[in-house]
């Protein structure tokens, strides 16, 4: 196993936290994991307090984007044990990212031990609201200081935890984008990449001044095809049918998106991924076989999609989403173990 180094805060914030009125990603708990990738291999895992790293201007990550982050969720369940939800889909989807940008593997062992040592050091800032959590933030990114296009020689992996009240409350509305595009063919719309995230900032601000919650992402060569949404992966229940876009390269591979399948096909779902256009969801929509849509993701957990808009028209989707809503409670009681977990997906910290 793994050693990792523990240098515990002396001055805990914890006590400054509001549990009913949690700031969306603005609070962090006392400490955090990092772990130094030189000269060809990980080393130094810690854990530290909380603190700001000192910046050279020409680390490498500021200019040529070598950073790629994960999404994640620690909960309580009833006897106070924390649990983390499929972490080694995480550790692999971070090893994936890495690949295609020219980045090193980290090893399993150090993810799953650093998360769980950190989780369990943070553990009493574990939101216990339902619905509610501690996000955990994986990243990897380059930290050379060399102005010169090359995949860099020595990174920092670093985890940092935040608690995090419920994303949305209310019903969403997406806009169907059709000039900017997310990711293309070849491109990284797979790895969970910091500029994914870049280039969908203008586009996701333009759709919010228009009243929308996020952007509805369409296929780069076409405008035609959904791929997923902001921050979420997307499903849509056309008669008795779920289905929900085909991975293709450029796609996130959501966690969430992976286990919501497998727990509709568990409740006796037909589930397809395949292609779907916006053109068959305002078909369905009109023709009322559009029951509901919903969107997937760690932070945003499920969300219920009432609307898409586009530049001509607004397809209404539906004001209720019983489906939707019986995954996401199924999901949320797995979650804090208050009813049986058939897949086997919470792995206790202790
Ligand atoms: C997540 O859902 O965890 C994500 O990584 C999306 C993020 C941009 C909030």
């Amino acid at each position: 196993m793994i050693k990792i180094k523990i240098t515990k805060t002396e001055n805990s914030k914890l006590n400054e936290l509001d549990f009913d009125h949690i700031p969306l990603g603005k609070i962090f708990t006392d400490h955090m994991f990092i772990c130094d990738y030189e000269n060809g291999s990980w080393n130094h895992p810690r854990i530290v307090p909380m603190q700001t790293i000192a910046t050279h201007p020409a680390t490498m990550a500021l200019h040529y984007g070598q950073a790629i982050f994960e999404g994640m969720k620690a909960t309580l369940n009833a006897a106070g044990v924390p649990l983390l939800f499929r972490p080694s889909k995480n550790a692999a989807r971070l090893n994936s990212s890495a690949v295609r940008m020219g980045m090193p593997e980290l090893p399993e062992e150090i993810f799953l031990e650093g998360l769980k040592q950190l989780v369990n050091l943070d553990k009493d800032w574990i939101p216990k609201k339902k619905g509610s959590a501690m996000y955990l933030r994986p990243f990897m990114y380059a930290d050379e200081h060399f102005i010169g296009m090359r995949a860099a020689t020595s990174y920092k992996f670093i985890i940092i935890c935040s608690p995090a009240g419920p994303y949305f409350s209310e019903r969403i509305k997406l806009f169907a984008e059709k000039k900017f595009i997310r990711a293309a063919h070849g491109g990284t719309g797979e790895a969970k990449a910091a500029g994914n995230y870049a280039a969908a900032i203008l586009p996701t601000e333009k759709a919010k001044s228009k009243g929308y919650n996020q952007v509805l992402w369409l296929d780069a060569a076409e405008h035609k095809y959904i791929e997923e949404v902001g921050t979420m992966n997307i499903f849509f229940k056309i008669n008795n049918q779920i289905i929900t876009p085909k991975r293709d390269g450029s796609i996130l591979d959501g966690i969430t998106r992976m286990s919501v399948i497998d727990l509709l096909r568990h409740k006796g779902f037909e589930v397809i991924e395949r292609p779907i256009s916006l053109e068959e969801i305002r078909e369905a929509s009109s023709n009322g076989s559009l029951k509901e849509a919903f969107g997937t993701g760690t932070a945003v957990g499920i969300a219920y999609i009432q609307e898409i808009g586009t530049d001509d028209d607004v397809i209404h989707v539906s004001d209720e989403s019983p489906v939707a809503e019986d995954i996401n409670h199924t999901l949320n009681k797995i979650k804090i173990q208050e009813i049986a977990d058939p897949f086997s997906w919470m792995i206790p910290v202790a």
